[in-house]
């Protein structure tokens, strides 16, 4: 028989013989720390809504939230991602309600911040959840207009900051946004708000449930997002994005959507080695928790499908997820 000289010393096994032995040698870890909730307001609903196509995640009134953001902080989880669902009679063309200092966002994040001062509050910068048409721009002439959006967003980032939102994220994809809203809050003396750019984020299906979630599904109707985020061909072109976002001034950048990107974000981590985020999106989810759902995948897929996102480097992970798994990793 041929034996490799080579093989008794060399077994690979040796290091997977106990769970003790596999933590031990471990190359990456998942903590709570690293985990950031979604979480979904409503204006005038009383209590908690189901949101049908994503199964376990509900819609929190103003008499709701507080008791979710205290499940959340038990959980180990520290940071939160706010999304507002405005109501459609304050929806207009220009997305108006994004820069009322008294909106929905601006409200809860001060509700939330009275309660919990130390939970990290991420505040989306967008003006989708609150035009008639759904896009996260204006339009004109048919298009959605990169420079008169940049005025909005800055309103809008300062009425977040003003709130106390730690960190701005601003998910519109619109070019010079980074640099538009970072000036706008040195002016005003923000100066250490934290920029956290959507810088990678791709034009993407997977988005589906989150746009039935927020109620702007039916304002998009059939129209398209593909003049501003990114197509799902480009890989270079999320370096280029995202060199751009760091020199206007980003503290971190977020690739998404994330299981079917890994590899953007893999690129970018190794080219910039700066902190990294990645959103595993709603579509994602809802797929996982169908199949678990169904019985036809396990339960434990959801845990697998976010170690993928800390091999491919992530430092955070934004996922619909992350109290359930939170508590998973900490009963351990
Ligand atoms: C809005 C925004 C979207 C998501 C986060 N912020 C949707 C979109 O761009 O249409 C998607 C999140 C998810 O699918 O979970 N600018």
């Amino acid at each position: 028989m041929f034996i490799n000289r080579k093989f008794p010393n060399t077994r690979l096994r040796r290091l997977r013989s106990s769970s003790n032995i596999l933590d031990l040698v471990s190359e990456k870890r998942l903590s709570s720390d690293d985990l950031i909730q979604p979480v979904f307001i409503k204006e005038d609903i009383d209590g908690t809504e189901e949101i049908e196509s994503m199964p376990g995640i509900l819609r929190y009134g103003k008499s709701s939230i507080l008791r979710e953001v205290e499940s959340i902080v038990r959980s180990g989880v520290k940071t939160i991602a706010l999304f507002p669902v405005v109501n459609s009679s304050k929806k207009d063309s220009k997305g108006s309600e994004a820069t009322n200092k008294n909106n929905l966002m601006c409200e809860s994040v001060r509700l939330i911040k009275e309660n919990f001062p130390e939970v990290i509050i991420i505040a989306d910068v967008a003006l989708d959840p609150y035009t008639d048409h759904g896009h996260d721009g204006i339009i004109k002439n048919n298009y959605v207009d990169n420079d008169l959006t940049l005025d909005i967003l800055r309103s809008q980032s300062l009425v977040l900051a003003e709130a106390g939102a730690d960190i701005i994220a601003p998910s519109d994809m619109m070019d010079g946004r980074i640099g538009a809203i970072r000036e706008a809050l040195e002016d005003s003396d923000y100066k250490n708000t934290i920029l956290l750019s959507y810088a990678a984020k791709y034009n993407s299906k997977f988005y589906g449930p989150f746009r039935d979630a927020v109620n702007s599904a039916s304002n998009l109707g059939t129209s398209s997002k593909s003049s501003y985020q990114m197509s799902p061909y480009n890989s270079d072109e999320a370096l280029h994005e995202v060199a751009m976002d760091i020199n206007e001034g980003a503290d971190i950048v977020m690739v998404k959507p994330g299981m079917p990107y890994l590899d953007i974000v893999s690129l970018i981590k190794s080219t910039f080695k700066i902190p990294t985020f990645a959103y595993q999106v709603s579509g994602e989810y809802s797929m996982l928790k169908l199949a678990i759902a169904k019985g036809w995948l396990d339960n434990e897929v959801m845990l697998e499908s976010l170690i993928s996102f800390k091999r491919a480097g992530a430092d955070a992970i934004l996922t619909y997820s992350a109290k359930e798994i939170s508590m998973e990793i900490n009963k351990k």
